[in-house]
């Protein structure tokens, strides 16, 4: 597969999307074309079919549709705090956007806040890609950014430990207090089928960018192919303090890379 090179540099000033219900990014790999092979489509469908209707409780599939060169091979995982309901839901918004989105390539991968979404023709299931990932952050600053970073930090290595036991599943979430007034919210997730080794070096690279694009910043989140890292000054992950959604607003930059 040819090597993602995308320098595109989308500078957009949105409000945070409340309810998961917007895609945060999406893929369409151009160099793969389905438009003129309907059985490569039509196995598209089936996969997604399958994927919406099978994913949702255990909240991941990796799973193919069809046989020879035209098989396909899919993906989907939702956040591990959703709940089953708002992971059918993300997977059925998904299933039906990216098909829009990507109408014509065989290698389309689709981000949401709750749940991510992929297919391709070769088999990259299990396979590590860090050749695409989509970086949100809050353009407001901390106020302490010594004492943030340090505490953030640590925060950060504590859930990649648990994303890599494996009776986490990929997952690992926590929170720690800066202040008696002020906490920070950390998640990070591996797609499962992931070896631990994999996950821990997509996480490592997805850190390893913060200083790039969330230096300093009030939240940050990165999102790749293989994980997903998010930090934020209120609650994001569930179970949610409700009383605290008014917070969710804010100005955000989007930004594509590498
Ligand atoms: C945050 O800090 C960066 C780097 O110092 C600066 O360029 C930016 O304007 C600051 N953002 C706000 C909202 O003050
Ligand atoms: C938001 O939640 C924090 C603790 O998670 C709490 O201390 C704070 O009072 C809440 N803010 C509002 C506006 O309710």
């Amino acid at each position: 597969m040819a090597l993602l090179l995308y320098t595109t540099l989308l500078l957009i000033l949105f409000r945070y999307p409340c309810n998961g219900a917007d895609p945060l990014g999406d893929l369409c790999n151009k160099d793969t074309k389905t438009s003129d092979n309907t059985k490569i489509s039509n196995n598209i469908d089936h996969l997604l079919a399958e994927i919406v209707s099978r994913s949702p409780s255990p909240g991941y599939i990796a799973t193919s549709y069809g046989d020879g060169q035209d098989k396909v091979y899919g993906l989907a995982q939702c956040r591990g705090d959703v709940s089953t309901n708002d992971c059918s839901g993300c997977l059925q918004d998904a299933a039906k956007e990216i098909r829009q989105r990507c109408p014509d390539q065989v290698d389309a991968r689709i981000w949401y806040d709750y749940c991510f979404l992929r297919y391709n023709d070769e088999n990259f299931i299990g396979k590590l890609d860090t050749s695409y990932a989509i970086f949100y952050f809050n353009v407001e600053n901390v106020t302490d950014p010594e004492d943030f970073n340090k505490k953030l930090g640590s925060l950060i290595d504590e859930i990649r430990s648990q994303a890599v036991m494996p009776k986490n599943k990929g997952l690992g979430k926590g929170e720690s207090n800066l202040s008696p007034f002020l906490t920070v919210y950390a998640l990070v997730q591996c797609t499962r089928d992931l070896a631990v080794i994999d996950c821990a070096q997509c996480l490592a690279i997805a850190v390893g960018n913060f200083p790039n694009f969330c230096n300093n910043k009030k939240g940050c989140r990165a999102l790749y192919s293989n994980c997903y890292v998010r930090y934020e000054l209120y609650p994001f992950f569930f179970p949610l303090d409700s009383s605290n959604s008014s917070s969710l607003i804010g100005n955000l930059v989007v930004k594509v890379y590498p």
